[in-house]
């Protein structure tokens, strides 16, 4: 009933000319590829001339952050309007990089969030836990902290456009994934969640990526998960064979 939906976050990696080469080949990759949603995000310095390869190809774009207003005096942010008429259709937001290494806050995320609502960006929301609270059994107390103030005044109508990511912090850039297991208790604790704040249907319908090490090894066990709906993917989103592996499996996953 959901489509999965596969995005690959490149982070700060990747020239122009690199992105270009990257982005060829899992579109060549990705053609016959069925009832997946895919989803580049290279660094902002890529969107527009991606925008113009993936323009006729069902691999969507997506931009990394954005800020919350749409123009001004604020060196260095990129509007929400900025990001749309660039051809962006999704937006990664609250990543555990931006909250460690730039202050990221759930205020913030929020004020964010709404923003590239009202643009008409579909957001992908990050969140998780980082080891010391999941060894201090904090993980869902996090994760509702998370989804509860990340999602403040989301309305009910917006939130079709809303995917959460579930990104256990311990897990990113790793190589030491969170189980099936672990994944599926996550996502359907966010799944409850959203329903309680909202409604069933909304919780239904939501798209719960998992990320942290996904890998083509284990890509296919966490993505066979009821409640796991795909994945954003670091590391392996960077060599076209390893993410076209993911989409594949994505693909077959059967659900
Ligand atoms: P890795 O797949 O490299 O662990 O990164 C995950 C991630 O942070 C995606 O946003």
């Amino acid at each position: 009933m959901r489509v999965p939906i596969i995005a690959g976050n490149w982070k700060m990696n990747k020239s122009v000319d690199e992105s270009i080469e990257l982005a060829n080949a899992i579109i060549r990759g990705a053609y016959d590829v069925k009832n997946v949603d895919i989803v580049l995000c290279p660094p902002f310095t890529s969107l527009s001339d991606l925008s113009e390869m993936l323009a006729d190809s069902d691999v969507s774009l997506g931009a990394q952050n954005c800020f919350w207003l749409n123009e001004g005096a604020y060196t260095g942010e990129i509007a929400p309007g900025m990001l749309k008429k660039a051809g962006c259709e999704y937006v990664i937001l609250g990543h555990s990089e931006r909250r460690a290494y730039f202050g990221e806050t759930n205020e913030t995320v929020n004020k964010r969030l709404i923003a590239a609502l009202g643009e008409g960006l579909k957001p992908i929301v990050c969140v998780g836990e980082k080891l010391d609270e999941r060894e201090a059994n904090k993980t869902f107390d996090v994760v509702r902290d998370h989804v509860e103030n990340g999602l403040k005044g989301v309305t009910k109508n917006d939130m079709e456009n809303v995917t959460i990511a579930y990104e256990p912090v311990w897990a990113i850039g790793t190589g030491k994934n969170a189980t099936p297991a672990q994944a599926q208790e996550v996502h359907a604790f966010i799944r409850e969640l959203v329903g309680k704040i909202y409604d069933k249907a909304i919780a239904d319908q939501l798209r719960i990526q998992y990320g942290g090490s996904v890998n083509p090894g284990n890509a296919e066990s966490i993505l066979k998960e009821k409640d796991v709906d795909g994945g954003l993917i670091g590391g392996a989103s960077l060599k076209a064979d390893s993410f076209l592996d993911i989409i594949k499996k994505a693909a077959s996953a059967g659900k």
